[in-house]
């Protein structure tokens, strides 16, 4: 009776509180644990203070001698009532073998730009390489053999937090690799895994907008929104509720998983900040299997680790409370101009224009906004470059004051552009509906150029080296070997992310704060398919050449760790900050003694690696996952 009435009075404290959804209320209970000891909670007190653990040197895999049997699989399913996948690579399909299907692999092949089949896929990740492209779907598959490569073995496809539990109860119990698996967006392979068990939080699709909220500083408007929600579905509920939210303006792109995880930039990055600072409160699974908030009340560690430090290291988020912004108008101008405009034979004139345009930086990210710019790499044709400036909150006429200046600069130079009339971005409020996704196989690297680096009113050499340096970037190619430029202006300051990270801080990496532009710089021939080791290596050794000069006159740079490079060179402190990775690495010791998550170039990562990708030096997630020999 006593019980009843507590959790009868804890039930009404958090129903006050805006309650948690109902598919968090379906939680492991003791019950199901002594039907099945397999899925038994972790005890973190009992590894001792500070916790530690050897623990087994390698991960199971299918064939290994702690690998459970098929039986065992079978009453896991049971416990998870039935939502245990044990799939295929969709372009099976395409293959002969038991999974062969043409119709299914011609709809594959003909029918993703008006479909979901990609992003509905359990197994599936945009970017293949690091799961070793693994049975790609292509019509023709002569002298192709379709494996399960890097991709799990199992997937539960979760609804309630009770299956994010058992998962992770069960993959640290029998020393299997646990993969979290949102959207499969990752650039690197930070969501699949040989020989794995994937947790699938794709189906968390829960929402419910709260019109008053209030915790720390905050007070206002904000919504409970569940971890699978993609960008798109929150554009939808901007319009119902005249309100904003950041969201990633890459419409498929998860909103609540690695996007927020990692920092994640927006085109209101300079309004509100990153996407880790929209987060008030979060429910997750630890490494323990415990079901948690995290908030700046409790579990204060993880709330500062889930907001920037990286998906897939301290827990399973399964859901966030974010802000809600006003409802927010973004207003965009293109600006677009080739090097065919040559004055004497020479394209000076066209890396002046680049030069006016960078110059401009700071003054468009101050006034709240960003800007998408490509340099695409060498053609026949020479260079072109073209830039969407998009500017919340200013009327038409103040959006085209505001980039007057730059135009008129540009037309003195001899730069023939006009603004047109400001319109609404295409990748913001987007209607699509979320299709059209596909897989791809492609590698780059980037750079977060730090403010210094682009105000030459205040630091003339060093803008001037920077310049020289991008230009150097894309001089040195050929047309076959060409690199494009990609730059995202922006300014996520502490200013603009507001309470909590600008008074409790965030994980976030630092130099996003005194950052103005996130670069990219991409290979045209970026795609890594069917290529063998020696030349993914030898790719590699081009783009780290290619980027010499730029890492010179950036040597501050940090590097955002949802789009890296892989393979950068000193990831800790490039991807985290110094500070920030110890801090983190301690969080990530004292929540996961076992080393329950792991996600490559993730907090703690350090410690394991993939044994046979370690022998053919490339870095894949393809072989078994063990600890790195001591
Ligand atoms: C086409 C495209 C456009 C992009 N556009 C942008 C952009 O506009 N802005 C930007 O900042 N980035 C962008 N990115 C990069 C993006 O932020 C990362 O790819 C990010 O990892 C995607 O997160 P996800 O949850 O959608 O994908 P996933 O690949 O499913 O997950 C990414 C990582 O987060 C972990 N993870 C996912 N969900 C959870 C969870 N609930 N709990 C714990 N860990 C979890 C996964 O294990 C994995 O490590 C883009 C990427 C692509 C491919
Ligand atoms: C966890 O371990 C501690 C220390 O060994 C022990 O006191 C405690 O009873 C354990 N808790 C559970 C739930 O087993
Ligand atoms: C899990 O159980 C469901 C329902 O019985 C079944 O459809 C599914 O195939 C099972 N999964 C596996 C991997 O066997
Ligand atoms: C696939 O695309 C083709 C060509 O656009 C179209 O005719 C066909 O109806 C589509 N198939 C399905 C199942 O949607
Ligand atoms: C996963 O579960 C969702 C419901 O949560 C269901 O709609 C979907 O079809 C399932 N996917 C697969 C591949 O079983
Ligand atoms: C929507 O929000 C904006 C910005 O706060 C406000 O100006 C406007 O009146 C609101 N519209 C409606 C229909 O409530
Ligand atoms: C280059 O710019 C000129 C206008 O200045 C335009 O006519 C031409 O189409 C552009 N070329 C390319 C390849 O974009
Ligand atoms: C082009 O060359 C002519 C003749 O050498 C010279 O007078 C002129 O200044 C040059 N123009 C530019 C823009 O360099």
């Amino acid at each position: 009776m006593r019980t009843t009435f507590i959790l009868g009075f804890i039930s009404l404290l958090t129903a006050a509180q805006g309650a948690n959804f109902p598919f968090e209320a379906e939680v492991l209970t003791e019950a199901d644990i002594q039907d099945f000891p397999s899925i038994t909670f972790g005890n973190i007190s009992a590894l001792g203070n500070p916790p530690s653990y050897a623990g087994p040197e390698c991960k199971e895999i299918p064939g290994s001698e702690g690998w459970p049997a098929d039986d065992e699989w079978a009453r896991l399913n049971t416990s998870l009532g039935g939502v245990l996948l044990k799939p295929v690579p969709l372009g099976a399909a395409c293959y002969d073998g038991e999974h062969r299907d043409d119709a299914k692999c011609d709809f594959i092949l003909n029918n993703a730009s008006t479909s979901r089949v990609w992003i509905n896929d359990p197994l599936s990740a945009l970017t293949t390489w690091p799961a070793g492209d693994a049975c790609y779907a292509v019509a023709d598959t002569e002298g192709l053999e379709c494996t399960q490569g890097g991709y799990p073995v199992y997937v539960v496809n979760a609804s309630t937090v009770k299956h994010v539990q058992a998962a992770v109860n069960f993959a640290r119990n029998k020393n299997l690799r646990l993969v979290i698996k949102n959207t499969g967006h990752d650039f690197i392979g930070r969501n699949v895994g040989f020989g794995s068990l994937s947790i699938w939080t794709h189906w968390l699709k829960d929402f419910e907008f709260l019109p008053e909220y209030s915790i720390g500083e905050y007070q206002g408007r904000a919504a409970r929104v569940a971890a699978g929600i993609e960008s798109w579905e929150m554009f939808e509920r901007m319009e119902t509720h005249n309100a904003t939210f950041v969201v990633a303006g890459a419409y498929t792109v998860g909103a609540y998983g690695g996007w927020m995880a990692g920092g994640g930039h927006s085109a209101l990055a300079s309004t509100y900040g990153l996407g880790s600072d929209q987060v008030l409160s979060l429910q997750v699974v630890t490494a323990d299997g415990q079901f948690v908030t995290a908030d700046p009340n409790q579990n204060v560690d993880l709330f500062y680790a889930l907001r920037g430090g990286g998906g897939s290291t301290y827990g399973v988020v399964t859901s966030a409370v974010v802000k809600a912004h006003p409802y927010t108008q973004i207003l965009s101008t293109s600006l677009a101009f080739n090097s065919s405009i040559t004055t004497n034979g020479s394209i000076d004139l066209f890396w002046r224009g680049f030069d006016a345009y960078h110059a401009y930086s700071s003054t468009i990210a101050d006034n709240g906004g960003t800007a998408y710019s490509f340099l695409s790499g060498r053609t026949s044709t020479g260079f072109t470059f073209s830039t969407s400036i998009e500017l919340p909150h200013l009327s038409p006429t103040a959006h085209l004051a505001l980039l007057q200046p730059l135009f008129t600069t540009l037309t003195n130079l001899g730069i023939p552009v006009a603004p047109g009339p400001p319109s609404p971005p295409t990748n913001w409020l987007d209607r699509t509906h979320g299709i059209g996704d596909r897989p791809g196989s492609s590698r780059f690297a980037s750079r977060l150029l730090p403010r210094a680096n682009l105000s030459p009113a205040t630091n003339p050499a060093l803008f001037t080296a920077t310049q020289a340096a991008i230009r150097a970037l894309l001089e040195a190619s050929s047309a076959s070997s060409a690199f494009s430029f990609h730059g995202i202006t922006l300014a996520p300051t502490l200013a603009a992310a507001g309470w909590p990270a600008n008074s409790i801080g965030s994980a976030a990496n630092p130099r996003f704060r005194d950052a103005l532009v996130h670069a990219d710089v991409f290979p045209s021939a970026g795609g890594v398919r069917g290529r063998d080791a020696g030349a993914v290596r030898d790719a590699h050794a081009l783009l780290e050449g290619a980027l010499a000069p730029l890492r010179g006159a950036t040597q501050a740079a940090g590097v955002y760790l949802n789009e890296c490079d892989v393979e950068e060179p000193g990831w800790q402190t490039a991807l985290f900050g110094e500070v920030n990775y110890a801090r983190l690495q301690g969080i990530k010791r004292e929540r996961d003694p076992w080393g329950v998550f792991y996600a490559v170039r993730g907090v703690g990562s350090e410690a394991w690696e993939v044994r046979e990708e370690v022998d053919r030096g490339v870095v894949t997630q393809v072989g078994r996952l063990c600890r790195v020999r001591g």
